[in-house]
C-alpha cells in the first residue's frame, strides 16, 4: 500500500467513526490469509482443532462473511488475537461478534473469552484466567443459553438469569455491553434481550444483610393467629358408634349355631357418626403475628463500585469444544462507544443477513426439490401405474427431512454426556 493510499484510508476512518469512539478491537477477515499473522494458535495441547477462512455453504456476500469456521469435528479449539491494553475504567466496553452455526450443531461453544495482557497466547487453554466469558453455547436440547461470565478477584461469576440463545443455521449478532454504573445489557441480533445491574444478577459480593445471629424468638411470642373457643363444648349426643351393625341384615335361614357359632351382623358405617369433636377456631387475641428474624447489616459485606473494571484488556480468544465443527466466528468488535457498535452490527451483519436468508432458502429449496425427485422415481419404479402428477409438486412440504434429523439427534444426545467439557466452569 502506497503512503497516499494509506494516507487516504486512515482519514476515511477517521471520518468514519465519531471522534470520541474508540475500537480497541475489530476483526473482519478481509485481507485474505493476513489474519493468520494476527491470530496466535495455543500449543497447549497437540491436537486442537483447524480453524478456517470461509464464508460457509450460504452467505449474503461471498467476501465479507468469510470468518474462522472449525473444521474437525469433536476437538477443542483454541486461538487468539492481541490488542493494544486498555482499562474500561470510567467507560462503557461493548464486546461484540457474529455466529453462525450452519452445521446445525448440536454440542459446542459459541463463545469468546477476552483476557489480561499477560496472557501467554500460545499456551492458552480451559484454565488460564481471563476477564471476560461471553456468547452462545449449546449442548443437546437443555443447554441453549448465552454465557455472560466475569472474573472477579480471582474467581469466576456465572450471571444468574438463564439468557436463551439463537440455536439456527443463520448468522447471529451477539452484544455485551458493560457499563462502569456497573449495569449491563445483552443484544442479540442488535435487540436486548437481557439486561441488570452486576451486584443483582451475579454473586459477586456476600450479601448485604444477614440474620442477626444474637436476635432470638421471645418465649411468649405467640405466632398462632386462631385457638380453640374455650366456651365451645362438646354437644351431648355428639358420641355415636362410628360402624353398627346392619339393621337390615338377616340370619341365613340355614344358620347352623352348633356349627356355625352365634350369628352376628355385619357391620356398616354409621350415618350418624359425627367423627372427632374439635372446637370452633376462633381468632386469637395474643396473636402478635409471625417472628420475622431481624437482619442487621453484614459485616462481610463492603460495597464495591469497581467490579465492572478490567486494567489491562489485551486479548480477544476462541478458547472452545465443539461436537459436530462448522460454526463460523466473524465481526469481532471490542469498542468503548455503544453507538458505534450499533452502527458497525448494522453495517456488517445487518446488511448480510436477508442476502444470507435468501440463499439458504433457495438452498434448501433445491434440496427439497432433489430429494422428491429422487423419491418419486423410487416410487415409479415400485409402482409404474402411479405417476401422473410429475411436473407440479413445488409446493409439497418437506416431509422427507424429518427421518434424518432425528439420527443425528438421538446421536448428539449420546455425544453429549461423554464430551462435554465444561472446562471453564
Ligand atoms: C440499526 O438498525 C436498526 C434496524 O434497522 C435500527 O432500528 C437502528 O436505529 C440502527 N442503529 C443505528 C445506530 O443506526
Amino acid at each position: 500500500m502506497g503512503k497516499m493510499q494509506l494516507f487516504g484510508a486512515v482519514a476515511v476512518m477517521l471520518a468514519f467513526y465519531s471522534a470520541h469512539a474508540k475500537v480497541y478491537f475489530r476483526e473482519e477477515f478481509l485481507d485474505g490469509d493476513a489474519w493468520e499473522s494476527r491470530w496466535v494458535n495455543s500449543k497447549h495441547k497437540s491436537d486442537y482443532g483447524v480453524l478456517k477462512l470461509t464464508a460457509g455453504n450460504f452467505y449474503g456476500d461471498a467476501e465479507k462473511d468469510k470468518g474462522l469456521q472449525t473444521s474437525q469435528d469433536a476437538r477443542f479449539y483454541a486461538t487468539s488475537a492481541r490488542f493494544e491494553p486498555f482499562s474500561n475504567e470510567g467507560k462503557p466496553v461493548v464486546i461484540q461478534f457474529t455466529v453462525k452455526h450452519e452445521q446445525k450443531i448440536d454440542c459446542g461453544g459459541g463463545y469468546v473469552k477476552v483476557f489480561p495482557s499477560d496472557l501467554d497466547q500460545t499456551d492458552m487453554h480451559g484454565d488460564s484466567q481471563y476477564y471476560i466469558m461471553f456468547g452462545p453455547d449449546i449442548c443437546g436440547y437443555s443447554t441453549k443459553k448465552v454465557h455472560v461470565i466475569f472474573n472477579y478477584k480471582g474467581k469466576n461469576h456465572l450471571i444468574k438469569k438463564e439468557i436463551k440463545c439463537k440455536d439456527d443455521e443463520l448468522t447471529h449478532l451477539y452484544t455485551l455491553i458493560l457499563n462502569p454504573d456497573q449495569t449491563y445489557i445483552v443484544k442479540i441480533d442488535n435487540e436486548k434481550v437481557e439486561s441488570g445491574s452486576l451486584e443483582e444478577d451475579w454473586d459477586f459480593l456476600p450479601s448485604k444483610k444477614i440474620k442477626d445471629p444474637e436476635a432470638k424468638k421471645p418465649e411468649d411470642w405467640d405466632d398462632r393467629a386462631k385457638i380453640d373457643d374455650a366456651d365451645d363444648t362438646k354437644p351431648e349426643d355428639w358420641d355415636k358408634p362410628e360402624n353398627i351393625p346392619d339393621p337390615d341384615a338377616k340370619k341365613p335361614d340355614d344358620w347352623d349355631e352348633d356349627m356355625d357359632g352365634e350369628w352376628e351382623p355385619p357391620m356398616i358405617p354409621n350415618p350418624e357418626y359425627k367423627g372427632e369433636w374439635k372446637p370452633k377456631q376462633i381468632d386469637n387475641p395474643n396473636y402478635k403475628g409471625p417472628w420475622v428474624h431481624p437482619e442487621i447489616d453484614n459485616p462481610e459485606y463492603s460495597a464495591d463500585s469497581t467490579i465492572y473494571k478490567f486494567d489491562s484488556v489485551s486479548v480477544l480468544g476462541l478458547d472452545l469444544w465443539q461436537v459436530k465443527s462448522g460454526t463460523i466466528f466473524d465481526n469481532f468488535l471490542i469498542t468503548d462507544d455503544v453507538k458505534e457498535a450499533e452502527d458497525i452490527g448494522n453495517e456488517t451483519w445487518g446488511v448480510t443477513k436477508e442476502p444470507e436468508k435468501k440463499m439458504k432458502q433457495e438452498q434448501d429449496d433445491l434440496k427439497r426439490k432433489e430429494e422428491e425427485e429422487k423419491n418419486k422415481e423410487q416410487g415409479t419404479e415400485a409402482d409404474d401405474d402411479d405417476d401422473e402428477d410429475d411436473d407440479d409438486d413445488e409446493g409439497d412440504e418437506d416431509l422427507d427431512e424429518e427421518p434424518k434429523e432425528e439420527v443425528d439427534d438421538s446421536l448428539s444426545e449420546t455425544e453429549e454426556e461423554a464430551l462435554d467439557p465444561k472446562d471453564e466452569l
